[in-house]
């Protein structure tokens, strides 16, 4: 048993185009995930074998798309065995379960939800080819799934009411109080870029506060503050 996982092993070190090995395609072909090209196929980097990250977009029906990947043993196929695919991980084996179904005949694998960036942003799947007692009859393999975000999240307040004090006389300019609200799309993008603006300040006018829109500081216009009026 131990001498057939290791020439196993060794033929997972042959490259996709020259015979055997298990092969994993991601079918996921619409354009807009940059990140797959059609048919992606194991690359081989250095020794080890890498697959290309397949990428879904949150939000939204994805069983057009179905199946969105596939293994294949070629050794099962060259030796006529009968094999039986499985993949385990999140989505299958961990919760959040039943978000993939496998076919376990052919490899495939379906997405059956609708995915939230913001709950799992990313999946990680090892697939099997087992053979009839159970035992890989191939390295298993990793299939790693990014969710792609959409702009689903409003931006929230850390605080319902933030309080701000500042003196009177104060010179032109000076800090009062800063506001701070989080968004929870993928941080460092524009989906999740917060913009601060003052909707109404009393009494309105003239304005005695502005803000940077970027920080969430509030600052002192050059209009003179008198406690003694407001
Ligand atoms: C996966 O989706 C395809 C396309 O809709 C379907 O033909 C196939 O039966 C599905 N497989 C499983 C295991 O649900």
């Amino acid at each position: 048993m131990a001498r057939r996982v290791e020439s196993a092993l060794l033929l997972l070190l042959i490259c996709f185009n020259f015979g055997n090995a298990l092969h994993l395609e991601v079918l996921s072909t619409r354009n807009e995930n940059k990140l797959v090209p059609k048919h992606t196929h194991l690359v081989r980097q250095k020794r080890a074998w890498i697959t290309a990250p397949a990428a879904l977009r949150e939000g939204e029906d994805l069983s057009k798309k179905n199946p969105i990947a596939k293994i294949h043993s070629d050794i099962a196929e060259e030796r006529g065995i009968k094999i039986t695919y499985k993949y385990t991980g999140k989505g299958i084996t961990e919760p959040p379960f039943g978000v993939f179904v496998f076919n376990k005949d052919n490899g495939e694998l379906n997405v059956t939800s609708i995915l939230d960036r913001e709950e799992t942003p990313f999946f990680l799947l090892i697939g099997y080819a087992l053979d009839e007692q159970g035992n890989s009859l191939e390295k298993p393999l990793e299939l790693r799934i990014k969710v792609l975000d959409i702009n689903d999240n409003e931006p929230v307040f850390t605080q319902d009411v933030f309080v701000g004090s500042v003196e009177e006389l104060s010179a032109a300019h000076t800090l009062v109080m800063k506001i701070t609200a989080t968004d929870a799309d993928e941080p460092n993008t524009l989906n999740s870029k917060i913009s601060y603006r003052i909707v109404s300040q009393e009494p309105p006018y003239p304005p005695v506060f502005y803000l940077n829109k970027d920080t969430g500081e509030v600052y002192t216009t050059s209009i003179t503050l008198d406690r003694e009026v407001n």
